[in-house]
């Protein structure tokens, strides 16, 4: 009697609970989906609706800071986020930090999906220059000087947890970087409904206070802008330049200062893929606690110049902290392994002295076989293989799991990373 009783009973929650998943499932097709236009807002009821957007450059890691600046925005200024994918490049990323106006032409003109004749090529023909030059790299157009790499532009959706930001704000996502596109799709029709927030004359042009009173100094930064203020304008669209910067927004309120650490905390990488090949290959190193995350950037710009610099001072760092252990014993390891993160090959010159050093190292060219399903994982957008774009966000992931963490200056992989680490150990 009582198990039909619980029958009757659980029946319909299951009935519920499925019917649930699939609401789940059709929400998340629906707003993953790469057909999806913006054209859900064609002839949106809520003509009082208000957006705001921004533009991407660089590499993953400074594309998230950008993204995380954007939903704190977004939020302060209640108005829908409207994310541009992640655009990943197979190598060091040729979108860089530009003024405004030439950011967005280079975005609209070689970031296009499903572009069949380029093939998710990127060819640029520039050179650099460094006179009177704002950033920190400044290209003219040169065509004697041209490189091809591979790109993709994937959603975010598909690699971050969002739960927290479907709490907190709405959003769509972006499908391509015309303007036109967007404005159509906003329906609109007059330049007045646009504020181009700063045509980014400079890398650090603005710097955003959520606090009127604020007395913290502009720093690196030209213009302070004020998001109160900001928050009066009655424009359709906000559109901001780089939203670049861990320091770019000044969060001093206490409510803004919840809402920045919740974020942090909770919008992670979750894509069941990835982290099931995170999981695999640090239970294959002994779990969490059996290794210390090690992450050397040493490949590209500033990190060239610095790499002897960089290798050394990891290695004067953990054996400071080893110290009680006979680090000069070339036999024996550490008590223990190292996970080493780097953007180089492992028979790099300069990673010679590290592993001369310590000689239990692993890197993630040791585990292959479990990165396996990351050649399966395909971009619904485009149809390209993600493995090379993702393997260095699972180097990222795996360093980030260990018992303590190593990191490269001014590498906001390593701010990343050890951000990750730090919420592992909290
Ligand atoms: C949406 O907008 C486009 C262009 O503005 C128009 O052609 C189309 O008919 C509209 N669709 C609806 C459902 O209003
Ligand atoms: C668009 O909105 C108008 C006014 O709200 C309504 O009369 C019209 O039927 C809508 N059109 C479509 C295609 O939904
Ligand atoms: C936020 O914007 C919506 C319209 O998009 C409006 O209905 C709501 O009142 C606004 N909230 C605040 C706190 O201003
Ligand atoms: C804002 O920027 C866009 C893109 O560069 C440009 O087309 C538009 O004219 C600008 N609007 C104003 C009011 O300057
Ligand atoms: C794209 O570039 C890669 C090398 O970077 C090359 O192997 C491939 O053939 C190119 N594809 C097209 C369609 O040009
Ligand atoms: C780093 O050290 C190696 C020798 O260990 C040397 O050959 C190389 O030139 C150095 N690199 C730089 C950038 O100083």
């Amino acid at each position: 009697m009582t198990s039909s009783f619980s029958n009757t009973i659980f029946k319909p929650r299951r009935h519920a609970s499925i019917f649930f998943l699939f609401i789940i499932l059709l929400t998340t097709f629906y707003f993953i989906g790469h057909e999806q236009p913006l054209n859900k807002f064609n002839n949106s009821s809520d003509c009082q609706e208000k957006y705001l957007t921004y533009l991407p450059h660089d590499g993953f890691n400074n594309q998230r800071i950008e993204l995380e600046n954007a939903i704190f925005l977004a939020w302060f200024l209640n108005r829908t986020l409207i994310i541009p994918p992640i655009l990943f490049f197979n190598g060091v990323a040729p979108i860089i930090s530009q003024p405004y106006d030439e950011l967005y032409n280079l975005l609209t003109q070689f970031m296009q999906p499903n572009n069949d004749f380029k093939k998710n090529n990127f060819t640029f023909c520039f050179s650099e220059y460094k006179k009177d030059c704002n950033f920190v790299l400044c290209f003219r157009e040169d065509q004697n000087n041209c490189k091809t790499v591979s790109y993709t532009m994937y959603n975010w959706e598909e690699l971050m947890d969002f739960t927290f930001l479907k709490q907190h704000i709405n959003y769509i996502h972006r499908q391509d970087f015309s303007l036109k596109h967007l404005l159509e799709s906003l329906q609109i029709h007059d330049d007045n409904e646009v504020y181009n927030v700063t045509s980014d004359q400079t890398q650090y042009q603005q710097r955003y206070y959520d606090n009127p009173k604020s007395t913290t100094a502009l720093g690196k930064f030209k213009e302070s802008v004020n998001l109160i203020d900001l928050s009066k304008r009655s424009e359709k669209l906000l559109h901001f330049g780089s939203v670049f910067s861990s320091i770019r927004i000044v969060i001093q309120l206490p409510e803004s200062k919840k809402f920045w650490r919740d974020l942090k905390n909770k919008m992670l990488p979750n894509n069941p893929i990835i982290i099931n090949i995170v999981n695999n290959i640090v239970d294959k190193i002994g779990g969490p606690d059996s290794f210390v995350g090690v992450h050397a950037r040493l490949g590209d710009g500033y990190f060239v110049e610095n790499q002897n610099k960089t290798v050394q001072e990891l290695i004067r760092k953990i054996q400071h902290d080893f110290k009680n252990y006979d680090v000069t014993n070339h036999e024996s390891c550490l008590p223990t392994i190292i996970f080493l993160a780097t953007d180089v090959k492992r028979d790099h010159l300069s990673l010679q002295p590290f592993f001369k050093t310590f000689p239990c190292v692993f890197t993630i060219d040791d585990f292959n076989d479990l990165l396996k399903p990351l050649k399966l994982l395909k971009n619904p957008r485009d149809g390209m293989i993600m493995y090379e774009f993702f393997l260095p966000l699972v180097d990222l992931l795996v360093v980030s799991k260990g018992n303590k963490f190593y990191q490269t200056h001014k590498s906001t992989f390593s701010k990343y990373a050890e951000q990750l680490n730090n919420i592992r150990q909290l």
